[in-house]
């Protein structure tokens, strides 16, 4: 008989990213779906949310849907916020985008696939952009670092989690 080895893994998926105008009715509802089953963000105004983003990232063309990423258009009234309570200035002009709604679901994880969703969402992006994550979500905290975001500001209390704190992280645009 034949045995896997312990280390077998699926073929790697390639993600890969579109404007939400390009994507069909499915790709939105899959992306919708996932994000909300991440229990990160609030469902309230995600469509409209989603539908404003710069980019949209998939892992993979089937189905089912493993892993989403987003280059986000944050609102002025988050971006506001977030700055205020981190003391540091974030203004739209210098800081355009925000990485979010970075999600693999759990029997897909340890797989490298939140990196590949994040290169992806990185590819081609010459802009500045920042992200935020708890201070104790090692595996976030490992990918941002490894994509050069740098800790920007002080961190702050979650509103979503109590007790917990969160950091900002900025990435300069890569020089041309
Ligand atoms: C955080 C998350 C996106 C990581 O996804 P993933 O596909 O499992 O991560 P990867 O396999 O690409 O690993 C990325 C790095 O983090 C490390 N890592 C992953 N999970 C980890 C964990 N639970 N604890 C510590 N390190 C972890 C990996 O070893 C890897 O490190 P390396 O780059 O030095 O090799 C995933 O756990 C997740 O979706 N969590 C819930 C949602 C979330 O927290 N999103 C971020 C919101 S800011």
């Amino acid at each position: 008989m034949l045995v896997e080895p312990r280390s077998w893994r699926s073929p790697q998926s390639v993600p890969y990213q579109k404007p939400p105008s390009e994507c069909s009715a499915l790709e939105l509802a899959a992306f919708h779906a996932l994000a909300v089953e991440s229990g990160e963000v609030s469902a309230v105004g995600l469509e409209e949310k989603i539908q404003a983003a710069h980019r949209l990232i998939f892992s993979v063309h089937s189905r089912p849907l493993t892993g989403i990423a987003a280059v986000k258009n944050p609102l002025d009234s988050y971006r506001a916020k977030i700055s205020r309570k981190a003391g540091v200035a974030l203004p739209k002009t210098e800081w355009p985008f925000e990485l979010g709604w970075v999600f693999v679901a759990p029997a897909a994880r340890e797989n490298g696939l939140s990196k590949r969703l994040v290169a992806c969402a990185l590819h081609g992006l010459v802009a500045n952009i920042f992200a935020t994550a708890r201070t104790d979500n090692d595996g976030m905290l490992r990918v941002l670092r490894r994509f050069d975001f740098l800790p920007y500001g002080a961190d702050y209390e979650s509103e979503e989690t109590p007790g917990a704190r969160i950091q900002i992280f900025k990435r300069a645009a890569p020089s041309s």
